[in-house]
């Protein structure tokens, strides 16, 4: 790398040990119920203009009660990269777009370090589609109840590699209690598609030293997807 990202920290810490994740179940999507099985069958066979119409719509979960407006995500429909945030803050409920506030800066500056731009074979995307109040996480019940949506639009972008930011992303797509700082570093699973996990850029901006290994796993991220480029083509 001839230039140094503008965001990297000077100073690199040494990567910790990866320790195995320990993996404990978190509640499944809602789909055992007639009703949730109905649900989920029918934004599957969505398409994106639909998408776009029942997320603006949903109400099927309780972040609909305050959101100003639904954020389904923007980018290439034909992505190489997806990368997966937690949810809408207050700046996104008011655009309508994900991370256009000070982490979306921050995910943009990333993206520039290893020469990539919103929306050129990039697709941003959120865990859940509203925003949850006072800027907390969503729950395990709201990243369920809006999971349909999220897979509907994985399934139509069939990306290469999917980044999940932070813990309520990771824990979405892999269906299992993580830990950022041990799921990190190495090649986790979606349906097949390579998913990597990372730190949430809003964490980083309050943990500065954490910076040096969200680098380190975009630069993963970017041999992966090259390998993967090399071999499949
Ligand atoms: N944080 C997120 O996780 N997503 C956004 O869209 C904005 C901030
Ligand atoms: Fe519907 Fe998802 Fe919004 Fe909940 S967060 S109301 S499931 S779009």
């Amino acid at each position: 790398m001839g230039l140094a990202p503008l965001w990297r920290l000077r100073d690199r810490p040494a990567l910790p040990a990866a320790a195995p994740a320990e993996a404990e179940p978190v509640p499944a999507p809602p789909v055992d119920t007639p009703t949730g099985n109905e649900r989920t069958r029918r934004i599957a066979a969505m398409g994106w203009d639909e998408l776009r119409a029942a997320v603006a719509e949903c109400r099927d979960c309780r972040l609909c009660e305050r959101r100003k407006q639904a954020v389904l995500g923007v980018g290439d429909v034909e992505a190489d990269w997806l990368f997966v945030g937690e949810g809408p803050g207050v700046e996104e409920d008011e655009k309508g777009e994900p991370f256009v506030g000070q982490a979306g800066k921050l995910l943009d500056a990333m993206l520039a370090a290893i020469d990539l731009r919103r929306g050129r074979k990039v697709y941003i995307d959120n865990a859940v589609k509203c925003r949850p109040p006072n800027n907390r996480a969503p729950e395990p019940d709201e990243t369920a109840a809006c999971f349909p949506y999220l897979q509907r639009q994985i399934g139509l972008i069939r990306p290469k590699l999917i980044v999940a930011l932070g813990r309520p992303a990771a824990e979405t797509l892999l269906n299992c209690e993580i830990k950022v700082g041990a799921s990190r570093g190495r090649l986790h699973d979606y349906r097949g598609i390579p998913l990597i996990v990372t730190y949430h850029p809003a964490y980083l901006l309050r943990n500065l030293a954490d910076k040096a290994k969200a680098w380190e796993d975009l630069c993963f991220a970017r041999r992966t997807l090259k390998e993967l480029n090399d071999v499949g083509g």
